[in-house]
């Protein structure tokens, strides 16, 4: 009998995951997506309520060099971006970095890494629906003068709210999108991309005019610590770059794509991103900024810049269509990332069954939208977004020892991307993300001890006996 050790850090071979990529039970998934589809498909991850939403709520914390905590959030996810990129051309499938680990560092961290991925992908829909509802009221309230009531627009305890109804609502119908098929939802999430950067193209061109030099004196009141605190809340604004990593399996050239659209998902929205803050703090003054009243402070700043309401009618509906199109992108790669676990035999079967009619995993895709339902309408965004965060950077830090890892066990393995400067980028890759973890609050570090442990449980209680690998241990 296998010792328990040897099952706990048993891998699955690279090969093996490569060969057995796209099967579910049922049916396959497509391969329809090009590499411009791939890179919007990171890029809707992405763009979303962390430029419309905690931009706002970080200038605070650095004054105008929040810019340079962008940029600093900007050079983790970079290092990160390239292990991923090494990996998702080494092993293409849907299952992202759970997958990379399990060929890598073996079955348990593999699946502390698939937990992990559940904050980055399922909690982050649900902090990402809130801020979409937030918008949404915005944008009523400047265009008909009214807003939805507190009761269905907050979470329980935040400003008199019951149960956060907007923010379901936007789950439900990204749901019913992804339910008609991939490749209709990759069209529609392309088109809802180049609005949003349109939007905040319009934004920064809206903002310069009212540009000041003046307003980036003192650049860094707050010091090196504030920036660093700043990009330790802004790096959530990055995730979602290497959502391309959870469609391997139907991508239509994922060697060649997976890499290329990775990388440059993170430098498109690196650029957007730079180029917002520093619109945004160069045309009002960073004292202005107010954590508790600044949620839509791109609308905000464009009304001051415009000395009317036009500009930021604009801004809140391209806020209303950019944060949309994350919820359905994330979501789609929530259930990617179980299919694969299922697969594996790690969680029920449920998630890998495959509609033969649709092509697409129904079950999977309802549970999932039902479980980010109940999160979005009782948690609030800051809790939501800080918990994501936290699981996003520890996953990403296992990408980055993985390609230590395989380089040293699998050398031979065809690579169609090499991280450059090895071993000092992954290195790197693995100190910045513990370095912006820090910057997280005690309470994150709590609620990430506490979902970690419960992670461990369920492992033990059911994938430790139902693996599949179980059936070659003799
Ligand atoms: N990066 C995503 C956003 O900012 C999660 O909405």
């Amino acid at each position: 009998m296998a010792s328990v050790a040897h099952r706990l850090f048993r891998t699955k071979s690279a090969d093996e995951i490569v060969a057995e990529g796209g099967h579910g039970e049922g049916g396959e998934l497509r391969r329809t997506m090009t590499l411009w589809q791939l890179t919007l498909f990171s890029v809707g991850a992405t763009l979303g309520t962390g430029i419309f939403v905690i931009l706002g709520q970080a200038v605070p914390k650095a004054g105008p060099a929040v810019v340079a905590a962008f940029v600093l959030a900007a050079i983790t996810a970079l290092f990160s971006a390239l292990s991923y990129a090494e990996l998702a051309g080494t092993i293409p499938v849907s299952g992202s970095s759970y997958s990379y680990a399990y060929a890598t560092l073996g079955e348990l961290v593999a699946w502390v890494c698939g937990w992990c991925l559940m904050l980055e992908y399922a909690v982050s829909v649900a902090a990402v629906a809130v801020g979409w509802g937030e918008y949404l009221n915005h944008f009523l309230q400047d265009l008909f003068g009214w807003q939805l009531p507190d009761s269905i627009t907050h979470s329980p305890g935040d400003q008199g709210g019951v149960i956060n109804l907007t923010a379901i609502l936007i789950v439900v119908l990204a749901t019913w999108l992804l339910l008609r098929g991939a490749s209709e939802s990759a069209t529609a999430n392309a088109i809802f991309v180049l609005i949003k950067i349109a939007v905040l193209v319009f934004f920064c061109v809206v903002a310069f005019t009212a540009f000041s030099a003046g307003n980036l004196t003192p650049f860094a009141p707050m010091g090196i610590a504030g920036i660093t605190a700043a990009a330790s809340q802004v790096f959530f604004s990055y995730i979602g770059f290497d959502a391309a990593s959870t469609a391997g399996e139907e991508a239509k050239n994922p060697k060649r794509d997976l890499p290329l659209a990775i990388i440059l998902s993170l430098v498109i929205v690196t650029i957007v991103y730079v180029a917002v803050a520093l619109a945004a703090v160069g045309a009002m003054p960073w004292q202005q900024f107010d954590p508790d009243t600044t949620e839509a402070s791109l609308a905000l700043i464009a009304d001051l810049a415009t000395g009317s309401t036009w500009a930021g009618i604009i801004i809140s509906f391209g806020a209303v269509i950019a944060i949309a199109s994350v919820v359905l992108t994330v979501l789609y790669g929530q259930t990617r990332i179980l299919f694969a676990m299922s697969r594996d035999g790690l969680i029920p079967k449920i998630f890998e069954k495959v509609n033969p009619r649709r092509q697409v995993p129904v079950a999977n895709t309802l549970i999932v939208a039902a479980f980010v339902s109940v999160l979005a309408g009782f948690i609030p965004l800051g809790q939501l977004a800080e918990a994501t965060s936290i699981g996003t950077l520890f996953a990403f830090a296992i990408v980055n020892v993985g390609v230590l890892v395989l380089r040293r066990t699998r050398p031979d393995l065809p690579r169609s991307f090499r991280t450059p400067l090895f071993p000092i980028t992954p290195i790197l890759g693995v100190i910045f993300c513990i370095i912006v973890m820090l910057g997280l609050a005690g309470v994150t570090w709590l609620a990430f001890a506490i979902w970690i442990l419960v992670g461990l449980l369920a492992y033990f209680l059911y994938g430790y006996r139902h693996s599949r690998l179980n059936r070659s241990v003799r």
